[in-house]
């Protein structure tokens, strides 16, 4: 069979709330080539045969991190996934786990949002500098205490990975304590108080299981797993140093 008449079974979970009730599975023919990302199977679905199917995208390269969903049950980045992997098929392709589906592919991204703001996702300064003073200077070893947890595109594969998260959605999650972890370990971030909140209370770090698949299934090799047992000692600490500090106080 030559490379133009190949074809694969694409089989879509499909939720049109103005028609369904219940999301419904529905089954695609697609011609492919073995360069062809999933995305660019769906985009061919969406083309030629049915344009009301709804997905997002935008880069196309791994970068922007909106192109997430399960492939035959594994959360993946369908731009850097390709049909070739999956002949002769067929695929299964549904919306992220765990989050509410808007439409087809599409979730609703608000909860991970919010979290993703409660904890400060920026560089707090320590005290304030005036711009003559020059920029913040950090030694290479400083850097490598926070790069790999910056490499973060908030795809939110960790989360539909993450089994507690799928058991109590109100879990800070991996993606956002990797960021919390990001930004405490930066020499240059005066913040950590105010996250610190957020790690130590119910829902933050003590929740995580350590199951480890969100570790595995992220695309940029961020480790959430590593930034989670780091935040478990620095919790830790900060629990041990408030008990020290508040018999001090007491004495
Ligand atoms: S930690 Fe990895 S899987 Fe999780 S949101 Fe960030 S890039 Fe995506
Ligand atoms: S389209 Fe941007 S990460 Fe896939």
């Amino acid at each position: 069979m030559s490379e133009l008449q190949k074809s694969i079974e694409i089989q879509v979970l499909r939720f049109r709330p103005e028609q369904e009730s219940e999301p419904v599975w529905e089954s695609f023919n697609v011609p492919y080539t073995d360069d062809m990302s999933v995305l660019q199977g769906l985009q061919q679905i969406k083309d030629d045969q049915d344009g009301s199917l709804t997905f997002r995208w935008s880069c196309r390269m791994a970068i922007c991190g909106s192109c997430g969903m399960m492939i035959n049950g594994k959360p993946e980045l369908s731009c850097q996934t390709f049909l070739r992997e999956f002949a002769p098929g067929p695929i299964r392709i549904e919306a992220l786990a765990h989050f509410p589906i808007e439409r087809d592919l599409v979730v609703d991204a608000g909860l991970f949002v919010k979290k993703l703001e409660s904890i400060k996702p920026y560089l707090i300064p320590k005290e304030p500098r005036a711009l003559s003073e020059g920029e913040y200077l950090q030694t290479p070893e400083q850097l490598e205490q926070y790069e790999q947890f910056s490499s973060c595109i908030n795809c939110m594969l960790c989360y539909a990975a993450c089994p507690q998260f799928g058991l109590d959605n109100g879990f800070t999650g991996p993606g956002v304590l990797a960021l919390l972890h990001r930004y405490n370990a930066d020499s240059r971030d005066g913040g950590r108080g105010a996250r610190m909140e957020i790690l130590n209370a119910e829902e933050g770090v003590w929740s995580c299981t350590a199951v480890g698949y969100c570790s595995e299934v992220c695309p940029k090799h961020v480790d959430p797993a590593n930034a989670v047992n780091q935040n478990k000692v620095n919790s830790a600490k900060d629990y041990f140093l408030n008990l020290v500090t508040s018999r001090g106080d007491q004495s």
